[in-house]
């Protein structure tokens, strides 16, 4: 399956993509997370995004395109990715479907997230990850289960991002909405957008989409015979693949 997620900032497209990732063995490619190493590491990319990202505006299309376009000619990409964060623009939609489309691949949904204005800020706010594996937690939705222990790989460490601030979410929502919203309608004239309740408890959003997928997937083993030797009548995976990210 390749999968988009589209949703304001905060929405839990990161929390859903490094979940679905998990269970079903796909690529999770998030620009934003991408666009963060850069910075850290200083490259030329890096230092264009930097001041930026702060602000809470866009990066230009051209060097968020370049980034995907290479990563999607990777190998790991052929069993299937979600991207998250990518496409924000109808530019970026645009130039999407025409690199799909000589790889000879398409996208399978497109799952919006929707999420009310006021809880983003409550969500943002509380959100730091392992500064080691990546993983996402909340200071009140997802705590570790060890105060202070990652669940994953049980580093000590974790950060907040820079641009998780008042004033910068206030920017990022003008520019969802200003540069990012239009893509509904992009993708529900294709007939791929599926909107999702995203002020459901974690694990209910995250039951939403894994039913949203069963469906898919249901659809597409009917189109090629009976489900594959690796998964179950229902069609989950019979064994737990590894996340992947970016
Ligand atoms: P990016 O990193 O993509 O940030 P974003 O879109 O602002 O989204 P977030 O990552 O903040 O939110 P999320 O939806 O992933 O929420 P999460 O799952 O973490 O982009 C950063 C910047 O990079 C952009 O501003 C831009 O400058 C640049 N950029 C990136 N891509 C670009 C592109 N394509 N073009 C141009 N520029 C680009 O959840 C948030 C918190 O809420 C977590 O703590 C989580 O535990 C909690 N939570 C999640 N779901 C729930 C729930 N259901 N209930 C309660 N809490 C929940
Ligand atoms: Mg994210």
């Amino acid at each position: 399956m390749n999968i988009v997620f589209l949703g304001p900032p905060g929405a839990g497209k990161g929390t859903q993509a490094q979940a679905l990732a998990q269970r079903h063995g796909m690529i999770q490619l998030s620009t934003g997370e991408m666009l963060r190493s850069a910075v850290r590491a200083e490259t030329d990319v890096g230092l264009r995004a930097k001041a930026i990202m702060e602000k809470g505006k866009l990066v230009p299309d051209a060097i968020v395109v370049d980034i995907i376009a290479t990563r999607l000619l990777e190998p790991d990409c052929a069993g299937g990715f979600i991207l998250d964060g990518f496409p924000r623009t109808l530019a970026q939609a645009a130039v999407l479907d025409t690199l799909l489309e000589r790889l000879h691949k398409s996208l399978d949904a497109v799952i919006e997230i929707k999420v009310d204005d006021d809880a983003l800020i409550d969500r943002l706010s509380g959100r730091f990850s392992c500064a080691k594996c990546g993983i996402g937690y909340h200071d009140r939705y997802r705590q570790p289960k060890t105060a202070g222990v990652c669940d994953v790989c049980g580093s000590k460490e974790f950060a907040r991002r820079a641009d998780d601030i008042p004033e910068t979410l206030k920017s990022r929502l003008m520019a969802y909405y200003r540069e990012t919203a239009p893509l509904i309608g992009y993708y529900f004239a294709q007939g791929k957008l599926r909107s999702l309740d995203g002020m459901a408890p974690i694990d209910e959003v995250q039951l939403q989409i894994e039913r949203y997928c069963q469906a898919l997937r249901l659809e597409q083993h009917q189109g090629h015979g009976e489900a594959g030797a690796d998964q179950d009548p229902a069609g989950r995976a019979k064994s737990q693949p590894k996340a992947r990210c970016i």
